[in-house]
């Protein structure tokens, strides 16, 4: 391969790293997720996943249809949310920047209210308390 072939195919390879990342950047980062298991109607989340700057973490449970987001409010206030939409029951998508559903448009904040139907009610929300390890979400 020439140099200028090569130089001229870089290029164009960068520009559309550049673009993709601008793509995603609209949509929000990806958040960092445990994978935990229920012990009685509970959840623990060692305070450790809320490392320095995260304020959003996803908790994955095999015996959850559908994940939680836990919110962190304060050192004391998390907010769960269940990432199941409240239009068609579909699973949610949560990034740094918002709640979206990718069935038919409906966007949530982080405190679970809807910002844009079809959906109409607020996502659910799990009770949760904070101990000496972590963070623990009630079930029900
Ligand atoms: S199922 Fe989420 S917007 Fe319809």
């Amino acid at each position: 391969m020439q140099r200028r072939t090569f130089l001229r195919q870089s290029c164009v390879a960068c520009f559309g790293l550049a673009g993709a990342g601008l793509l995603l950047e609209g949509c929000g980062s990806a958040l960092p997720l445990v994978k935990l298991t229920p012990v009685g109607n509970t959840i623990s989340v060692p305070a450790a996943v809320f490392a320095a700057q995260v304020m959003h973490v996803i908790v994955r449970s095999r015996t959850l249809e559908n994940d939680i987001l836990l919110v962190k409010e304060n050192d004391t206030t998390y907010k769960a949310l269940y990432l199941r939409c409240t239009h068609e029951g579909v699973g949610l998508t949560a990034t740094d920047k918002k709640i979206f559903c990718s069935a038919h448009g409906s966007i949530f904040d982080f405190n679970g209210n809807v910002v844009k139907e079809p959906a109409l009610r607020p996502l659910k929300q799990f009770k949760t308390s904070t101990d000496n390890t972590g963070i623990i979400i009630y079930l029900s």
